[in-house]
């Protein structure tokens, strides 16, 4: 036998037995952007490294540490996007589209980060992510707010709670940062490496250390809310009031600082305390001056990212169901010429039944043998092809799941009884509902 490849640390299979919470939590998502007229943009996994180091930050732990770049054939440097903010708005501004328009946009996907892996921290992770390019004033902060707090409802997750901050506006944090450098250069030599190479590129990074030799330092810093400009609190009170009147709880953290250097003004958090340390499910913020750092127009824009790996975890954390999708039917075959009927039949059934789940049996074999894969599929009928029933023109239908008696069924009936029997629309409702999704 060959060697196994073992796969790559940090990037995981989803199973088909997990997909289904995946499943619900797409459906979940995509049914919310539809609602609030959100539009789905897809953009590359691969961009140019410098979008990332540019939009990101140079001194960040994602650009510093976590990028997983390489050098393609022409020696361009490439790198696996971490997030997705930084293409989107790069496709934003390369496609032309925010010429005196605004955008509310959403993308899933995976993402890529070489941070050591844990519970809840993953090296390929998939991010539900929502952006809305071209607004400036705080509903829009509310309302992004208000999308999430929905997404949780109809997942039926409770424990999770929303931290707010605001970091003012680039002049404000610019005056924040000063003061941070002036303070954490008075403890130079209590510093790490890390942390005294921040203290020269962006000190606010230094508060996103992980050494808990540094902790104390860092919990004694100065508040930006202290530096905040008039401008970005009346921003910051705006939105607090829309929260308010819509009854969505949060605490003001003023040591909510982000890890990505684009923020400026509302940063948020949704946090849990049921997943251990990777505690972050959904975060973001605004990004006034992204887009024109990026080469656009000036643009105020804001958005989130909700990590699915970390919520599909919760949602099996809180036992929220996620039903699995069984074949409702299940066609056996016993014969040479009801084996080479099984397929055909199945196919008039789906044509009949758009809503209809039926397996057929595949490799044959003793009718024991096929009604015992019959039960295991979870199907609740089995539809029973062979020689007596085709010299008669009928199938006979077993209930599987329930007593009940077995019935014949004419092949020309066979839609209208699995309709009835598995309490499906009827054939003609069934026409229609397809004629109306994909005319
Ligand atoms: P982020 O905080 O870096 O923000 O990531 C957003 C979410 O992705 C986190 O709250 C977490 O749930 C999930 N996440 C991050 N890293 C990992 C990981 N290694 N494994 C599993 N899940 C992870 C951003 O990415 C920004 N682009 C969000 C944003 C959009 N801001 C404005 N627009």
């Amino acid at each position: 036998m060959s060697e196994i490849i073992e796969p790559l640390r940090g990037m995981n299979d989803v199973l088909p037995d997990e997909a289904r919470w995946w499943h619900r939590l797409e459906r979940v998502v995509r049914e919310v952007f539809a609602a609030y007229g959100y539009r789905e943009i897809r953009v590359p996994l691969l961009e140019r490294t410098a979008l990332f180091k540019r939009a990101i930050g140079e001194y960040t732990d994602i650009v510093e540490k976590e990028m997983f770049s390489f050098d393609d054939r022409d020696g361009a440097s490439l790198t696996l996007r971490p997030e997705a903010t930084a293409s989107i708005v790069r496709a934003a501004i390369t496609n032309g589209l925010l010429h005196n328009q605004r955008h509310r946009l959403f993308t899933l996907g995976p993402m890529f980060r070489g941070e050591r892996p844990q519970k809840g921290r993953y090296r390929q992770f998939h991010q539900v992510d929502v952006e809305a390019l071209g607004y400036g004033g705080p509903d829009v902060d509310a309302e992004l707010i208000l999308m999430s707090a929905r997404i949780w409802r109809l997942l039926g997750i409770g424990r999770v709670s929303l931290e707010l901050n605001s970091l003012g506006t680039p002049e404000a944090r610019a005056g924040y940062r000063e003061v941070l450098r002036g303070y954490f250069a008075a403890h130079e030599s209590t510093l790490d490496a890390d942390s005294r190479r921040r203290l020269g590129g962006n000190p606010l990074r230094i508060l996103d250390s992980k050494n808990p030799d540094l902790a104390g330092l860092i919990a004694a810093a100065p508040l930006l809310t202290d530096s905040l400009d008039p401008a970005s609190r009346e921003h910051f009170d705006g939105l607090r009031a829309r929260l308010d009147a819509a009854g969505v709880a949060y605490t003001v953290n003023p040591r909510l600082v982000r890890g990505l250097d684009y923020y400026s003004r509302t940063v948020f958090e949704w946090v849990t305390d049921a997943l251990g340390s990777q505690n972050a499910l959904c975060s973001g913020g605004r990004y006034d001056g992204l887009v024109e750092q990026l080469g656009g127009e000036p643009t105020p824009a804001i958005g989130w990212a909700l990590g699915m790996d970390r919520v599909v975890l919760l949602m099996q954390e809180l036992g929220t169901p996620a039903p699995a999708e069984p074949p409702q039917a299940y066609v056996v075959l016993a014969g040479a010429a009801a084996a080479a009927r099984g397929l055909g039949l199945a196919e008039q059934l789906r044509d009949a039944l758009p809503w209809l789940r039926i397996e057929t049996d595949l490799g044959g074999g003793s009718f024991k043998a096929q009604f015992r894969r019959a039960d295991r599929s979870g199907a609740l009928i089995a539809v029973v092809l062979g020689e007596d029933e085709l010299a008669r023109d009928v199938a006979a239908i077993k209930p599987l799941r329930h007593d009940g008696e077995q019935l014949d069924c004419p092949f020309a009936d066979l839609p209208a009884c699995l309709a009835r029997l598995l309490g499906g629309p009827s054939v003609d409702a069934a026409a229609a509902a397809r004629q109306d999704r994909d005319p």
